[in-house]
């Protein structure tokens, strides 16, 4: 199985990190493909913990090729902080590659985000601030600033001079704070261009070119297809396309050449979401602080509370049937393990009619109210196990539901955070 594709079934925060870690293993390249810094991964392996944002966790593996594909946003002191975070714990980083055409995150692009959101005031989206959407905004407005510009520093002065004319004007006229200095940000680009000089490579035919010698291939998303731009709770969403089609265009591959081979949804057992935007399985009571507390359910980019909620079947089908996964790997299991009763939202009620469907509108899905189908817990602690016959009989039916509600097996199912902490109940090599 050489081209896996894997990608959050959810709002993001799904476990990708640990998943990816586990499965670059056997991969030799492992590619990001949209998000920016807004993306956090929690690794934890024998090097140790480690937060990362822009790093494909494959780095962990010396015979991986890391690649941030074309469809990513690059802040650079981001990802020069942890190119030095992993290498001071002995990591070898020559074999990390950043597409020339993935699009820099710019100092004004952070501080516009967050004059964006405290502009919006009540309908703030909740976003990372980092800078993500106004760096999307600026390539499809066709005044971003690419990675391989740094490469290219003399007429990179007369581009910024020009993105700067734009910018400065919506800085000091709209939101009233100071113009930024084309001098120190040039500068700045100077010594990003020549830190990052060795990472920087036209890196469209690496896939390819692994593909062809029947290497193993991981290409991941990063959020959750439900904040896609075009599929997710719109406007609550991120400006990419974390979906399955976003890994093709955001890492220039042809399906037509390279179909893939499976596809994973990496899934939560229950439902968390970070910022702004409908949640209809959301508990505002004591269990949900319970879920909070025991999954350590605060965002790893923002340290932001999590809203925490019931596993939702309504939406997990709606992203099945955008993405199409092969399996599902079900992280956060163990978290569930102290609760008497566990929730499934299996579908909506809006004005009195029932709904199977997602809605394509916010506004509708803010409206909708969870049906549920309540099961019992299995009130055991299940870190330890390692065949899906040794969970409890109550965890197994839990599982077994969610299959049966979202038509998909899991194929992997994680109970707690480290490498071994993991069943495997069918593997996807
Ligand atoms: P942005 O991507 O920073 O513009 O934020 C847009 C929305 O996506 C906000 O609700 C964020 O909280 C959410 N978001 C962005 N990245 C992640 C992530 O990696 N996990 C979960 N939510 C995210």
């Amino acid at each position: 199985m050489p081209l896996i594709i894997v990608v959050g079934v959810q709002w993001g925060d799904e476990g990708k990190g640990k998943v990816i870690d586990l499965l670059a293993e056997n991969a030799k390249v492992v590619a990001r493909f949209s998000g920016g810094a807004n993306a956090g991964h929690t690794v934890c392996n024998p090097h140790g913990k480690f937060k990362l944002h822009l790093v494909p966790s494959g780095i962990f593996y010396p015979h991986a090729t890391c690649i941030i594909g074309n469809g990513v946003v690059v802040s650079p002191t981001i990802l020069l902080e942890e190119i030095d975070q992993v290498r001071a714990k002995g990591i070898d980083c020559s074999k990390l590659k950043i597409s020339t055409r993935a699009h820099l995150v710019m100092p004004y692009h952070v501080l516009l985000d967050q004059l964006e959101e405290e502009s919006r005031g009540s309908k703030a989206i909740g976003t990372t601030r980092n800078g993500v959407g106004p760096a999307y905004m600026d390539k499809a407005a066709r005044l971003g600033i690419r990675v391989g510009d740094l490469l290219q520093i003399n007429e990179l002065l007369d581009r910024l001079r020009f993105v700067l004319e734009q910018k400065n004007p919506i800085l000091t006229k709209v939101y009233g704070t100071p113009p930024l200095s084309l001098n120190e940000i040039y500068e700045q680009c100077c010594w990003f261009g020549e830190k990052l000089a060795p990472f920087i490579a036209d890196t469209t035919p690496l896939i390819p070119g692994a593909l062809e010698k029947g290497e193993i291939v991981l290409m991941e998303g990063a959020q959750g297809a439900l904040l896609d731009i075009d599929f997710g709770t719109y406007p609550y969403v991120t400006s990419s396309s974390p979906v399955v089609a976003g890994a093709f265009v955001g890492l220039g591959l042809s399906p037509a050449r390279y179909p893939i081979d499976y596809v994973l949804g990496i899934l939560k057992a229950y439902t968390t979401r970070v910022g702004s935007g409908p949640m209809p399985t959301e508990i505002h009571d004591e269990t949900g602080r319970l879920i909070r507390e025991q999954g350590n359910e605060y965002g790893s980019t923002t340290g932001r509370p999590r809203r925490c909620g019931w596993f939702d079947a309504v939406a997990v089908r709606f992203s099945h049937a955008i993405n199409g996964f092969s399996g599902f790997a079900l992280t956060r299991l163990d978290v569930l393990d102290t609760l008497s009763e566990v929730k499934i939202c299996t579908a909506y009620k809006i004005d009195g009619d029932t709904l199977h469907d997602f809605p394509s509108s916010a506004a509708l899905l803010e409206k909708c109210t969870p049906v549920y189908e309540v099961m019992p817990g299995w009130q055991t602690p299940i870190s330890h196990v390692r065949r899906f016959t040794d969970l409890p009989k109550a965890a197994q039916a839990y599982v077994t539901r969610l299959e049966e509600l979202t038509s998909c097996p899991m194929d992997i199912i994680s109970v707690g955070p480290e490498r071994e902490e993991t069943i495997t109940v069918r593997s996807i090599f």
